[in-house]
């Protein structure tokens, strides 16, 4: 199996996990958790707002038993509905537990620091952030949540979390790639014992057409998005690449067995411009 990073939580998580977002339908989330485990995932990302808990849930407890593993054996990712920040933060996390209905979830997170469903302005509101983050303290204390964190946070809703928290972030999720490397983020999640996780590690699969990528891709006899997968975990930063298709799902595996020269880490890190192709979360900041 792929190598593990240890969390603050003293547990491990698996420093490659499949994504889920835009994997829908039963049969496509069967066919893609079947190909994962197979190839040797051992850990599976998902949210409230993707749609597919009930469906990855479902599809592991039926898989698990053909790979001769058993629940502990994966580490199960979810997260809370941005339209659940606040008031609905316990209701929310209920749901995704019982979708899941996997006993427990292995890491929880707040998927957006504003509220859905409220004008901009108001989603700056911090007292959401706070009431959501008690809630998951709480399920956490109850050992429903094995760790829990955040994903789509600025420094400064990182810096008003850890200034108010009981219970410290495990991890923050945000979008990683070399266009966007997150310097600010990455060195106060050092300071702090905070995991970083990256997700669009493909850049939404726009970054496999980069010129740059690609020569270095030809030069190490690699896919480009093997290359921009061992880029991260080369940094100690875990990956979670989304594929429905198995033979991108095993091929994305393979990226523990070879290693980008610091150079080619270098100028692959020198495109860093701050682009993102997911939504910025600073407008809510
Ligand atoms: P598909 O599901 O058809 O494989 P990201 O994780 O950055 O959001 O990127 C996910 C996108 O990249 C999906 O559209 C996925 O499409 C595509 N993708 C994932 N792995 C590969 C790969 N090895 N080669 C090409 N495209 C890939």
């Amino acid at each position: 199996s792929p190598p593990s990073v240890v969390l603050n939580t003293g547990r491990e998580m698996p420093v490659l996990g499949l994504g889920t977002y835009k994997l829908c339908g039963p049969e496509a989330v069967f066919q893609a958790v079947d190909a994962a485990l197979a190839a040797g995932y051992r850990a599976f990302d998902s949210a409230a707002v993707y749609r597919n808990e009930a469906d990855l849930g479902r599809a592991l407890r039926e898989l698990l038993p053909k790979y001769g593993l058993t629940r502990e054996d994966v580490f199960i990712t979810s997260k809370l509905s941005p339209k659940d920040q606040g008031e609905k933060a316990m209701k929310g996390a209920l749901h995704s537990l019982s979708q899941l209905d996997l006993g427990y979830i292995d890491l929880y997170l707040i998927h957006w620091p504003g509220t859905q469903g409220l004008p901009v302005a108001d989603q700056r509101n911090p007292g959401n952030r706070a009431q959501s983050w008690l809630r998951l303290e709480e399920l956490h204390g109850q050992g429903k949540l094995r760790a829990i964190g955040v994903s789509n946070y600025t420094a400064a809703h990182m810096r008003e979390l850890m200034q108010s928290c009981r219970v410290p972030p495990a991890l923050l999720q945000v979008e990683f790639h070399p266009r966007l490397c997150q310097l600010e983020l990455r060195s106060l999640c050092k300071e702090h014992g905070v995991c970083f996780q990256a997700y669009s590690s493909l850049g939404k699969g726009e970054l496999l057409a980069d010129p740059l990528i690609n020569e270095v891709a030809n030069s190490c006899k690699r896919t480009p998005a093997q290359i921009l997968l061992r880029w991260a975990v080369q940094q100690g930063v875990p990956v979670l690449p989304k594929s429905s298709n198995p033979d991108r799902i095993q091929k994305n595996t393979e990226i523990f067995d070879f290693s980008l020269r610091d150079a080619d880490m270098d100028r692959l890190s020198a495109l860093d411009c701050g682009h993102r192709f997911c939504w910025d979360p600073s407008e809510v900041a």
